[in-house]
């Protein structure tokens, strides 16, 4: 008779696994720096300097990504800064995700309407928009917008220039006076923003709602590049888009038999982003949920009960409940587990079942933080900085989860040299503050380019 540990056994990857997908994702990393259209898409973001300290100014910042959306208006003044961020805006339904872009935009604009006249906001300020999406640029204002993840899918967006929409949709609401001048990802505006206080931040990271990485590389490196060099850039930041590892078929023999169940049959997204899938804080739940599943029609979980509907329904796990049970189960009694699985409508959880639930979430987000931990280094070693980096991370999977940072540092030293200098770091409000920066630095270097 099989037992929970073996249904949980595929989710331990050992150190030589994990090193072997390391040298996967190095590879396809070189891919996608090869050529347009790889797998992992390794895109040019058009920043090209991290912030100097001298970025002074008023700017807005739009963040949209997965569960945010945000207007902030920032101010800086070489390394310290000042926000606002009020009024606060819901964040979107799964109906404005799912609309036409039109909607969306013209949600987006409405709320920078609101925002502009909240604050008596009376001249015209440069925006930066964090739009945390792949987006194949071809100017720091310029980019279409590849394929949606997370959950969104507004019609008529994919294939179509992003700042494009917005500035449409800003014409439709006359009466807004702002000046676009930079497409940011979430990844860059995060590295961005700790860059600022930290000159060995070379790496961004983010662990939400979805999960991506960018990493300052050599032009010389990024061999698609096929734009005339400017004298003394050097660098350009690039967006990995590392949520696509996988998606060709070079990671089957990693994911597990939840994964592909997730991916085929749960997500809206069928076959893309299945690194993302394995990480981020919009599956983990669903993983934990058919985990669970899986084992109650093995007779291993909730023998009493033979009906266990919230569990039969997609989504209704919450990935909030693996932090829940990991900070809330003080004691052997489990208090946590319990209450979550009274929530979930399993009146008569046994002490052997809420063990069990609780080994799921344990793997399921050890395996999460090991292959991020993968990630991380694969990028590190790539750019030599193994002795001394530190990578920005943002977001709620890592901030909240009680002990997803101790595992990826665990991770890291396994897979990292003895006495490596890789520092996690947490953003401090990459996707605002970032967006603000890679506005000012843009903003600074048109005024060079033109004095
Ligand atoms: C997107 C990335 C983004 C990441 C984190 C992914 O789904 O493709 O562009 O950086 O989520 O927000």
């Amino acid at each position: 008779m099989t037992t929970v540990d073996a249904v949980l056994e595929p989710f331990v990857l050992s150190k030589e696994r994990l090193q072997e997908i390391k040298k996967r994702l190095l590879s396809e990393m070189e891919d996608g720096l090869a050529r347009e259209g790889a797998t992992i898409r390794m895109l040019p973001t058009y920043v090209h300097d991290l912030p100097d300290g001298t970025e002074k100014g008023k700017f807005l910042a739009l963040d949209l990504g997965g569960s945010n959306f945000r207007v902030l208006l920032i101010s800086l003044d070489g390394r310290s800064y000042t926000q606002t961020d009020e009024p606060k805006f819901e964040p979107l339904s799964d109906d404005v995700k799912a609309t036409t872009q039109e909607a969306l935009f013209d949600h987006i604009a409405e709320c920078l309407q609101k925002f502009v006249d909240a604050n008596g906001i009376t001249e015209k300020l440069p925006l930066g928009f964090t739009f945390s999406f792949p987006v194949l640029q071809t100017g720091l204002t310029k980019g279409t917008l590849i394929k949606w993840t997370k959950g969104f899918r507004a019609v008529g967006a994919e294939k179509h220039d992003i700042i494009e929409l917005l500035r449409a949709a800003l014409k439709r609401r006359q009466g807004i006076e702002v000046d676009v001048v930079a497409l940011v990802n979430d990844t860059t505006g995060t590295m961005m923003s700790n860059a600022l206080q930290d000159a060995d931040c070379h790496v961004g990271l983010i662990l939400g709602t979805g999960t991506n990485a960018c990493y300052m590389e050599r032009l010389d490196a990024v061999k698609k590049w096929s734009e005339p060099r400017k004298p003394g850039v050097e660098h350009i930041a690039i967006n990995t888009e590392w949520g696509a590892f996988g998606d060709n078929g070079t990671l089957d023999d990693v994911f597990t038999e939840f994964d592909n169940y997730l991916d085929q049959n749960v997500s809206i997204n069928k076959g893309d982003q299945k690194f993302e899938k394995t990480i981020s804080g919009m599956y983990l739940g669903e993983l934990v949920r058919v985990i669970c599943l899986r084992l109650h029609s093995l007779g291993l979980l909730f023998k009493d009960q033979a009906d266990i509907p919230k569990f039969q329904t997609a989504w209704e796990f919450l990935s909030k409940y693996l932090s829940d049970i990991e900070t809330g189960d003080v004691d052997e009694s489990l208090p946590a587990t319990r209450a979550i699985l009274s929530d979930m409508g399993v009146a008569s959880a046994s002490d052997d079942d809420c063990r069990a639930v609780r080994r799921v979430c344990e793997a399921v987000s050890t395996r999460a933080a090991h292959l991020a931990a993968a990630g991380v280094s694969t990028i590190v070693e790539k750019i030599d900085k193994t002795r001394k980096c530190s990578v920005a991370v943002d977001g709620s999977l890592y901030k909240k989860h009680p002990k997803f940072a101790a595992r990826m540092d665990a991770g890291l030293d396994m897979l990292l040299p003895a006495g490596h200098g890789v520092k996690m770091q947490e953003a401090t409000d990459g996707s605002g503050r970032g967006a603000a920066l890679v506005a000012a630095v843009a903003c600074r270097l048109t005024a060079t380019a033109s004095a």
